[in-house]
């Protein structure tokens, strides 16, 4: 099977073996029959936060789970529930339109509920696990249904257990958030403000917040239904306060996020830019003219492409600013 349609970088490779999942209890029945045993077995969402390296020598499970509800609530949250296989950003609009604000500076973000809590996205001063209550999977190797707390999941800067240990063993099938009832709009992140401002709009509602998002994000983000991406390709770098220190005085430009145990975030994008390879293109791939954060395939690039861009652009950010650099989409 290709799976170039399932990747929103567009990259070629195939899988041996692949299942479309529309349940939990899909799952259940296919590991308690062994189906899923002695063989390599990738969970694949809406593919957008993921680099295909080559063919896969397994099954591949496409997560399609469906369903969104509000389970319950207390005296201070709403507690909604979504499939895995949801896509997220019409999650969040219909949470929004649901009265039930609270996730609207994640608008837009592409790839499915299952796989939000995977990579703990986060944007515009918000991260998921933020807003995260708990999430049912299903133990690929015994075929019984485990569910995660936010202690158990490991959260942490892009990043969460299943990126680790848990990767490829449980699979996500829905996840439960907990919705402020006490709203208030987060625009702490002076594009959010900015963009706010230049509306008019001095007291936003949730709606408004989504909609300078989505106005922020369409004008610097590639649309990966038009060019293909996988988002920021590269963390963003945490440093010491003593190498903060030292690239601060041979570039005071340079922005930065203090971190609260004295490191400091450095913005990847800022370094690959300064580092010259904004709008720079090797090959059928290149770094995106308005983000240098995001790699672009401009037509019928491979992994390996992708992969060696990726080694030229971390050799002189290294080089030249003695930082080196993380991939963030999960390598396959
Ligand atoms: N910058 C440049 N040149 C560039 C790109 C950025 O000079 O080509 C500068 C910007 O001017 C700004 C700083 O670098 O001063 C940071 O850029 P930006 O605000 O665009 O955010 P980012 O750090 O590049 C992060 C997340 C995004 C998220 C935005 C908004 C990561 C790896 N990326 O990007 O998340 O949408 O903040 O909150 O943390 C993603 O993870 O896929 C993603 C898009």
């Amino acid at each position: 099977v290709s799976l170039q349609p399932f990747n929103s970088f567009g990259l070629p490779g195939t899988a041996t073996r692949y299942a479309e999942i529309h349940s939990a209890s899909q799952l259940v029945k296919m590991a308690r029959a062994g189906e899923l045993n002695g063989q390599r077995t990738v969970i694949l969402g809406g593919g957008s936060n993921v680099l295909l390296s080559g063919d896969i020598d397994g099954i591949v499970l496409h997560i399609r789970i469906p369903g969104r509800e509000l389970i319950g609530s207390d005296d201070d949250y709403h507690f909604v529930r979504a499939g895995a296989g949801e896509n997220w950003h019409e999650f969040v609009r219909w949470t929004l339109e649901m009265g039930w604000p609270g996730l609207e500076n994640l608008s837009l973000i592409p790839g499915t509920v299952g796989a939000a809590p995977v990579q703990n996205i986060g944007a515009y001063g918000l991260e998921i696990c933020e807003r995260f209550m708990v999430l049912e999977t299903v133990d690929l190797k015994s075929g019984s249904l485990v569910s995660f707390d936010f202690k158990d999941c490991g959260f942490d800067y892009r990043d969460s257990i299943f990126k680790r240990e848990a990767a490829g063993r449980f699979a996500i099938t829905s996840v439960t958030f907990r919705l402020p009832k006490r709203w208030s709009a987060l625009t702490r992140y002076v594009d959010v403000a900015r963009e706010l401002a230049t509306r008019s709009i001095i007291d936003p509602k949730p709606l408004d917040v989504s909609d300078a998002i989505i106005a922020l994000r369409s004008r610097k983000l590639p649309d990966p239904a038009q060019v293909g991406n996988a988002g920021s390709f590269f963390k963003n770098p945490v440093v010491s306060a003593k190498h903060y220190a030292e690239l601060l005085a041979a570039f005071p430009e340079l922005p930065s996020y203090k971190q609260i145990d004295g490191q400091v975030k450095l913005a990847a994008g800022w370094l690959i830019d300064q580092a010259g390879w904004r709008g720079r293109n090797q090959g059928q791939v290149g770094m995106y003219e308005h983000q240098a954060l995001v790699m672009v395939n401009h037509g019928g690039a491979s992994g390996q492409d992708v992969l060696r861009l990726a080694a030229a652009v971390r050799r002189d950010v290294n080089d030249r600013f003695g930082v080196s650099l993380e991939m963030e989409p999960v390598l396959i």
